[in-house]
C-alpha cells in the first residue's frame, strides 16, 4: 500500500487528537512530521513524538500536512499553509482562515466529499459547530429541503483551546475548594471572556454585523457553503457551557416537503456518520459525556413543533476534537488519497 508523508501542525487539543485518529485509522503513513512553534518530546498514549519548531523547510518531502495551529496573521496557517502547498503539500488547514475563500473546499466528507477535488492546494476543514450541524441536517435538506434553522449550541470549553480547557479546570477547583459557598472565581490567564465554571455565556467569538457573534455566523455561511444552498434561512446564538468536551445543539427546522418525526428518524439511522439515540421514554438521548471520544453525529429528541406546519425539533451531539475537527480533518487526508488512486 502506497504511504504518504504527513505533518502535523500545532500540538494542542486539536492536533494532539490528530495524532490519534491517524493511528486509530490505520491512515498510510509513511514519515510523520509533528510542528509547532517551539521544539520539544511530547507523549500521545504512551507514544513519544518529536516535535519541531516550525520553519518552511519543515514542509520539505510533506504529502498531507494537517493544520491545527491557532487562527489570524500570528497563526500557523497563514504564513505557512501557501509555503507548505509550494513544496507539493495539500494542506486540510482546521482555522477559519480560508474557509470563505472561494478557491478553497470547505468540507465535511458526508455531505460534500466531491468538493475535495477541486482544490488547489488548500482544503477548509468547517468551524466544529457546523459540522455536526451538516451532517444532521444534510441527509433530511436532500430528502425534503429545508427552508430555515434555528439553532442555539451549548458548546464545550475544549472547543475554544487548551488555555480554555486549563481555564475551567482552575475555575472549577477554586470554587469547589470553597465548599460552593461562593460561585465566583477570579482566576488569572483567562482565556475565554467570562467565568465559566457554574456558569453560561452567550459569546462565542467576536461581536459583529446585526450583534451576532463571529461564531455564530460561521455557522450560517458555512452552512451555505458545504450545502450548496445560500437561500436557507439560519440564526445562531452560539453558547459557552462547563463541559469538556462535546458539543450540544438545540436544532429548529422548517422543511418544505412534510416528514414525520419517526420517517426522519429512520432517514437519520441510515446516514453515514450519524447514530440515532432516541428513546425519552426510557431517559435516552446524546449527551457530550458518553460521546467524548466518538467519531459519529449523535442525533436524539426528534419531535415536531407543535405549532408550526413542518417545524421539527433536533437534538444534535458530537465531540469537537473528533468529528468537529480531528476526524472530519483526517477524513478529508482519506478522500484526497483514494481521488489520487
Ligand atoms: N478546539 C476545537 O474544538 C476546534 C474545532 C475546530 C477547529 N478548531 C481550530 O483548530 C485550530 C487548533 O485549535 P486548538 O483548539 O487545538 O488550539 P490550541 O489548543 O490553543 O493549540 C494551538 C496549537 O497551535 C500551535 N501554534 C500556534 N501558533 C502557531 C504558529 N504560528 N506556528 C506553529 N504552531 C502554532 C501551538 O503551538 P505551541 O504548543 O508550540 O504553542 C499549539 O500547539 C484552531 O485554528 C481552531 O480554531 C478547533
Amino acid at each position: 500500500m502506497k504511504k504518504y508523508n504527513v505533518c502535523v501542525v500545532g500540538v494542542g487539543v486539536v492536533g494532539l487528537e490528530m495524532l490519534r485518529v491517524l493511528k486509530q485509522r490505520n491512515f498510510p503513513v509513511g514519515q510523520l512530521r509533528v510542528l509547532a512553534r517551539s521544539a520539544r518530546e511530547i507523549e500521545v498514549d504512551g507514544q513519544k513524538y518529536s516535535v519541531e519548531a516550525i520553519s518552511p523547510e519543515g514542509f520539505n518531502d510533506v504529502d498531507i500536512a494537517l493544520f491545527a495551529g491557532t487562527e489570524g496573521e500570528k497563526g500557523a496557517a497563514v504564513t505557512y499553509a501557501p509555503e507548505a502547498v509550494k513544496r507539493g503539500a495539500v494542506v486540510i488547514d482546521n482555522g477559519a482562515d480560508f474557509r470563505m475563500d472561494p478557491k478553497v473546499p470547505l468540507v465535511v466528507p458526508e455531505v460534500n466529499s466531491q468538493d475535495v477535488k477541486k482544490h488547489k492546494g488548500i482544503i477548509a476543514n468547517p468551524n466544529c459547530s457546523t459540522i455536526q450541524m451538516v451532517v444532521a441536517l444534510s441527509p433530511i435538506h436532500k430528502k425534503v429541503g429545508i427552508k430555515r434553522i434555528i439553532v442555539t449550541t451549548l458548546q464545550a470549553s475544549s472547543g475554544a483551546g487548551k488555555s480554555a480547557v486549563e481555564q475551567l479546570k482552575a475555575e472549577t477547583s477554586v470554587i469547589s475548594s470553597g465548599g460552593f459557598d461562593r460561585l465566583h472565581a477570579d482566576v488569572k490567564n483567562k482565556a475565554m471572556p467570562q467565568q465559566l465554571a457554574f456558569n453560561v455565556f452567550p459569546h462565542i467569538g467576536g461581536f459583529s454585523e446585526d450583534d451576532y457573534t463571529s461564531e455564530e455566523w460561521k455557522m450560517v455561511k458555512e452552512t451555505h457553503k458545504i450545502m450548496h444552498d445560500d437561500k436557507i434561512k439560519i440564526s445562531a446564538t452560539t453558547v459557552r457551557v462547563p463541559v469538556r468536551t462535546g458539543h450540544s445543539e438545540s436544532v429548529y427546522i422548517e422543511t418544505k416537503k412534510p416528514i414525520k418525526p419517526q420517517e426522519l428518524r429512520q432517514l437519520l439511522s441510515k446516514s453515514p456518520g450519524i447514530v440515532v439515540i432516541d428513546d425519552p421514554k426510557n431517559n435516552l438521548y446524546p449527551m457530550p459525556k458518553d460521546v467524548e471520544g466518538r467519531d459519529e453525529t449523535f442525533v436524539g429528541r426528534i419531535r415536531r413543533d407543535t405549532f408550526v406546519k413542518n417545524g421539527l425539533w433536533l437534538w444534535v451531539v458530537a465531540d469537537n476534537l473528533r468529528k468537529g475537527a480531528a476526524t472530519n480533518a483526517v477524513q478529508i487526508a482519506e478522500c484526497v488519497i483514494s481521488n489520487s488512486k
